[in-house]
């Protein structure tokens, strides 16, 4: 039976990875499981920053943002003599199992560590929803209610003068946040990693809407995919409409996480904590059809995508 495991979360924070800590803490301490925190991700791990919880640690923790014990990109983690002295630091607390909540760069350092011995389990945290293996990740229903709501207030603006806006949004190489934001912030136009990029089907949507007699027009569109400042120039330039840019940023990812986020959290961390004890590791934990289930860390991360319903994009077209 595992006596003592680890806790830290890696990566880009997300909304309802404390409402996950709580859970996993509580359930583990019931089932007298000694528990640990490690402060700042892996880095800290590395560091040896582990201490002992106890259940108040995690009391008045669930209505937070962020993650109390903090997160960090620690790309040295690569590294095998570094992974090595992080195992060693966990070997010396006589700490038996580890979970990391993340999203898929925690999970192939997750994957690492259970090779190399460090039985892991990990939770999907990340506002991406881009993990395989899971319909939905911990965090993705806040940063998504903080997107809409921006939009919401972009639009007032928007209509007002009679702009264009262009609304860039998280998510890396992923749509999902953008896709879904679009469709209940209705944009007139989406712009998405997984839809070949063409500023001029861009444009033809705009006019389309312009003719349309659409007072505001707002485009979505996910970071990294072109110079949303160039994409408003040129857009300025051919339809002699002020455009304007915000990039969303940060204030995606803060604030107090949605029921939704806290009751997933709550359930995987309680569902972690079952696996353990059932003696199963180096599983990553998720919820497919509304039901929570577990699967191989190496099988999760063969699939590069959590891919989206490809008749949404359908659905949002047509409701422009
Ligand atoms: P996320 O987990 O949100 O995808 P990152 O991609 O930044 O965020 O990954 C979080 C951390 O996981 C990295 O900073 C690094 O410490 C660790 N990590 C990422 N990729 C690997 C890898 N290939 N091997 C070992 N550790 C990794
Ligand atoms: O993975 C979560 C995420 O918010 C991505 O959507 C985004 O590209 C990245 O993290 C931003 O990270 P940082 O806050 O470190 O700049």
């Amino acid at each position: 039976m595992i006596k003592k495991i680890g806790i830290l979360t890696s990566g880009g924070d997300s909304p309802g990875m404390n409402a996950a800590i709580r859970s996993i803490t509580r359930t583990a301490i019931n089932k007298g499981i000694k528990v640990y925190g490690i402060y700042d991700g892996y880095l800290g791990l590395y560091e040896n920053k582990i201490i002992s919880f106890n259940r108040n640690t995690v009391s008045e923790i669930i209505n937070k943002g962020g993650t109390f014990l903090r997160s960090s990109r620690f790309p040295q983690f690569k590294n095998i003599d570094i992974r090595k002295t992080a195992i060693n630091n966990l070997k010396k607390k006589y700490i038996e199992v580890l979970i990391i909540i993340g999203g898929d760069g925690s999970y192939l350092g997750a994957k690492k560590l259970t090779e190399m011995g460090m039985p892991c389990i990990t939770l999907p945290g990340t506002i991406d929803n881009d993990i395989p293996g899971t319909d939905y990740t911990i965090g993705f229903f806040t940063a998504l209610e903080n997107i809409v709501q921006s939009i919401d207030k972009i639009r007032d603006t928007s209509s007002s003068h009679k702009r264009i806006s262009i609304v860039e949004i998280m998510g890396k190489t992923c749509g999902y946040l953008t896709l879904y934001s679009a469709i209940a912030g209705g944009c007139e136009c989406i712009v998405i990693p997984e839809i070949k990029y063409s500023k001029k089907k861009i444009l033809a949507s705009i006019k389309h809407g312009i003719k349309q007699g659409k007072k505001h027009l707002i485009i979505a569109i996910t970071e990294y995919i072109c110079n949303t400042k160039k994409l408003a120039l040129y857009i300025e330039n051919k339809t002699k409409r002020e455009t304007r840019v915000t990039v969303l940023g940060q204030i995606q990812r803060g604030g107090s996480p949605v029921s939704y986020d806290r009751i997933l959290a709550s359930k995987m961390g309680s569902f972690a904590i079952k696996i353990i004890l059932s003696g199963q590791f180096g599983r990553c934990i998720g919820i497919k059809n509304n039901k929570i289930i577990h699967n191989d860390i190496s099988n999760a991360l063969l699939n590069i995508k959590n891919f989206f319903d490809p008749k949404d994009i359908k659905l949002a077209k047509k409701l422009f």
